[in-house]
């Protein structure tokens, strides 16, 4: 059965044809199995019918880094970083990362899924349609698998489409040496979940005091041989060249960037892999400053937008707020952001051929907006939720 939806008042999407944002004014969209088959002035079939009730149609926001699979909260953390003491020093205090790991692995698949689902469902409320999720709160082959299954079930339970990554390499569990941990994530972690499907990606936080080039080459050259696509925690705190590694590699994103400099913004230009920004991290984390969007676009990257949800760096989950911060402290214009969360973040996700674009043959995942304008979404701050009629996944209304 096909479905159509009727009273949109505009449909934003961005063009890679012409490198703009199109915008139709009271088209129609039809629906057939899951995707779009047609967009027209009006379709007359008779079908199931979707009022938009005068709203603002996009395409739903993609958020192609986050950490959702965690139990408990690090308020704790945000209250000593006002007090003075940065991420560093926490982690040396015993916290960060590994203060994480410690409740992921006293908890039971269903504690940790019964958490992981209540960190996940509101993303659908902010319009979020497609996520991509890491595990790497576990860092033991048991606890890492156990995430993983966490995302697989999650995706089945909840309308929204999960990615998974492996994030083996997030930290240096206490109980290894780092060549040791190394090994252990080439030998036995990536073969055992290549082989029981578990993630389509694998990332590390290559960075000082975690993982180094030659550490971070090693453990994604290995997860290309098990058909693991690489991404890169690059140039968050300390420039070493993560996102030159990230370009050599052929990684499907580099991210963070916050501390990137033009060798590195050369690297990522000349090549395939995704720049993607992180603004709400720099925000959360209350840093001076932030990834120069505007000099990566310049300098021609392709520059995606993610939310990077964790508990020790970032709860903000709504994208209209990353596009906000974009802005305001990347340099991105509305239109850049816009196509940051959408078909942009679709590459880094390598899922550009069917999300984020309102064209014929894409999935019909929709945000139906109580707004007149785009430049209503990042206006909204932190009541983006609000403005949002109704979300259309699949072709259902949700
Ligand atoms: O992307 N940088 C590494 N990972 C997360 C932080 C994780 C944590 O502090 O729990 C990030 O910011
Ligand atoms: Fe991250």
């Amino acid at each position: 059965m096909k479905t159509k939806i009727i009273n949109i008042s505009k449909i934003y999407t961005w063009n890679p044809d012409s490198s703009t944002v199109d915008i139709f004014k009271n088209h129609e969209i039809l629906i057939e199995n899951n995707k779009i088959l047609s967009i027209d002035k009006s379709i007359n079939e008779k079908c199931n019918v979707i009022d938009a009730e005068n709203c603002v149609l996009t395409p739903g926001f993609i958020d192609s880094h986050t950490h959702p699979i965690f139990i408990g909260n690090r308020a704790n953390e945000f209250n000593m970083r006002l007090n003075g003491k940065s991420y560093d020093d926490i982690k040396k205090m015993g916290g960060g990362i590994l203060s994480s790991i410690k409740s992921l692995r006293n908890s039971s698949f269903d504690e940790l899924f019964e958490y992981s689902l209540k960190n996940i469902k509101p993303f659908i409320n902010f319009g979020t349609t497609t996520m991509e999720a890491k595990s790497g709160y576990g860092l033991s082959v048991k606890d890492e698998i156990k995430s993983l299954k966490v995302i697989q079930k999650i995706n089945e339970e909840l309308c929204l489409d999960i990615i998974p990554t492996f994030l083996g390499a997030h930290d240096i569990p206490k109980e290894y040496e780092l060549k040791e941990y190394v090994d252990l994530i080439c030998e036995e972690m990536i073969p055992q979940i290549a082989e029981q499907k578990l993630a389509v990606f694998c990332d590390v936080f290559c960075e000082e005091g975690y993982f180094n080039i030659k550490q971070s080459e090693r453990i994604l050259e290995t997860s290309k041989k098990y058909n693991l696509k690489p991404r890169v925690h690059a140039d968050e705190f300390n420039y070493f060249g993560a996102s030159e590694l990230a370009a050599n590699i052929g990684a499907l994103s580099a991210d963070h960037l916050m501390v990137i400099n033009d060798k590195g913004i050369n690297a990522l230009a000349n090549s395939k892999t995704v720049a993607t920004i992180l603004p709400g991290t720099t925000f959360f984390l209350n840093k001076e400053k932030y990834a120069n969007g505007r000099k990566l676009i310049d300098k021609g990257c392709t520059v995606a937008l993610a939310s990077d949800f964790n508990p020790g760096t970032c709860t903000i989950r709504s994208l209209s707020n990353i596009m906000f911060l974009a802005m305001q402290k990347c340099g991105l214009s509305l239109e850049e952001s816009f196509l940051g969360v959408t078909y942009n973040a679709a590459r880094s996700l390598q899922k550009e051929d069917s999300l984020g674009l309102i064209r014929k043959k894409y999935k019909a995942d929709f945000i139906l907006w109580n707004i007149n304008n785009l430049e209503e979404i990042p206006y909204w701050f932190d009541s983006s939720n609000t403005k949002i009629s109704k979300v259309v996944k699949n072709g259902k209304l949700q």
